[in-house]
């Protein structure tokens, strides 16, 4: 029996829950690595982690999964009639002009599929300019700021895992021009990695295996952190939500918001048709009358395969996670005290064994939980789902290899950019209607094709990689 108080704290906080193994090599532990610990398990919401790990165990505990699933309306922003465009757009610009919209991006996951070292949003994104996905988006957000003589504020959720290489990279390219009240960080929280019977696992004999909880804690970091009240208080009306990883997703539509608003919704969400029904993309439905989306990696089969009349999936409105959601809306959550469900995912765990072991599994042997943003549509009285032309709005950074890698997004981001130029100058391609060099127009020279347009000389001539920027190149 040891006497140490501080293992005494511990254990106490510990044994109820059933996780007092954490604690297993405490006798070998510097005094500074059981400080170390003593501050992980402190921080932890005790109560939140034994409600998931007896859901691991315990069938009852588990989330239930509600009614069967029936396509949801979804409207063509594509193919809208011109007065309701004219309508949306100005209700939009009128918003963002009087500064009552916001960006909110979510950088917060680990990028374990991309493999790369650091945040996801530093990977050199640009087909000819190579600058990063935060530039990108920054430069987006300072093009419409200058457009609408505002300054759109930008909401970062970064992880444990992203944070500190995030506010550096920002600090370095000195918030890529935009003002200092501009970026706004919040930090999300971390949860235990489980095994299958829901023990905590351990990444070092003083540290236990932590992760996101998912960009649900998108939510909980807005209240937690004191910005939703700052919002409310700047007489911001809606959120522009999207994912640090879709170099494509523009971070202000003013179409999009301002329909969000005649509409009187409380969430709005883009889709894309899903053609291939392996594709890693949730899609929306309705359960029980409600809209929502089913992740990919929850869909039945029957309903992932299912096709309609003519062949084209049963469920395809595609969730590129963009949404606009109401500020009102997400300050009756709060209110109303809500908590997203937490989904429980088989992953790789390089944890300790049993023995205290390092180990490199190459098959999923612990299980990680996360809650979703979008589990919060159920929850919304009003919300519609818009169609968008995918090659426009939509091209993730996902993978090392195979379907949505860092080359593609690059090639995605000149093809939409060749698409713009080719209405006003001649556009060399190659068989497959690719440009054939890479075309890349920088947001700070025009964020859309009309823009473009009106800026762009006519006798521009395309005779090797082109990038149109107001700027000098780097390095050049
Ligand atoms: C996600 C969506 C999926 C959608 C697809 C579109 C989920 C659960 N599913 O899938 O429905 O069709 O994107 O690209 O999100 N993130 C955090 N904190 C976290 C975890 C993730 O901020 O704890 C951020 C990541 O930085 C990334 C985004 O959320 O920007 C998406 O995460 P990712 O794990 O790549 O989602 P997907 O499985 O691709």
């Amino acid at each position: 029996m040891t006497t140490d108080p501080l293992h005494v704290e511990l254990s106490s906080l510990l044994k109820p829950v059933g996780q007092e193994h954490v604690l297993r090599w405490w006798a070998e532990l510097s005094p500074g690595e059981k400080e170390a610990l003593a501050v992980q398990v402190r921080g932890m919401d005790l109560a939140r982690v034994n409600r998931l790990a007896r859901s691991l165990r315990v069938e009852a505990e588990r989330a239930p999964r509600g009614g069967p699933l029936q396509p949801p309306p979804i409207r063509s922003l594509a193919a809208m009639d011109a007065v309701t465009r004219r309508a949306a757009r100005e209700e939009g610009e009128r918003a963002i002009r009087a500064g009552q919209v916001a960006c909110y991006m979510v950088a917060g996951g680990q990028a374990t599929r991309l493999g790369i070292d650091g945040p996801k949003g530093t990977v050199e994104v640009g087909p000819v300019s190579r600058k990063s996905l935060f530039r990108l988006h920054a430069e987006k957000i300072l093009a419409a700021s200058i457009r609408y003589s505002t300054e759109i504020p930008w909401l970062l959720l970064t992880s444990d895992a992203t944070d500190r290489e995030t506010r550096e990279f920002f600090e370095r390219e000195g918030n890529f021009g935009l003002g200092p009240a501009q970026v706004r960080f919040l930090l999300q929280g971390s949860l235990p990695a489980f095994t299958p019977d829901g023990r905590i696992l351990m990444k070092t004999r003083s540290e236990i295996f932590m992760g996101p909880d998912g960009h649900g804690g998108a939510i909980h970091a807005l209240s937690g952190s004191g910005l939703l009240d700052d919002l409310l208080k700047e007489g911001t009306d809606v959120l522009s939500y999207f994912q640090v990883d879709n170099p494509l997703a523009p971070p202000i539509d003013p179409v999009f918001i301002g329909l969000h608003r005649l509409e009187g919704a409380e969430v709005s969400s883009k889709v894309a048709e899903k053609t291939d029904p392996e594709e890693k993309v949730g899609v929306f439905a309705l359960r029980d009358g409600s809209l929502t989306v089913v992740e990919y990696t929850e869909i039945s089969d029957e309903d992932r395969l299912a096709r309609v009349e003519g062949g084209r999936l049963k469920f395809r409105g595609g969730n590129l996670a963009i949404h606009v959601m109401s500020l009102s809306f997400l300050d009756r959550l709060r209110e109303e005290g809500l908590s997203l469900p937490h989904h429980p995912a088989r992953k790789i765990v390089p944890a300790l064994d049993e023995a205290g072991r390092p180990t490199t599994p190459s098959e999923p042997n612990g299980v990680k939980f996360e809650s979703f943003i979008f589990d919060a549509i159920p929850l919304a009285r009003t919300s519609f789902v818009a169609e968008v032309v995918r090659e426009d709005e939509f091209q993730p950074i996902k993978n090392a290899a195979g379907k949505f890698t860092l080359e593609d997004a690059r090639q995605a981001l000149s093809r939409l950019h060749a698409r713009w130029l080719a209405g006003v100058v001649e556009v060399p391609s190659d068989a497959s209607g690719s440009p054939s060099q890479p075309v890349e127009i920088s947001p700070m020279y025009a964020l859309d094709e009309e823009e473009l347009r009106s800026r762009v000389p006519p006798d521009l001539q395309i005779e090797g990689p082109l990038y149109l920027s107001p700027e000098p190149v780097p390095g050049e």
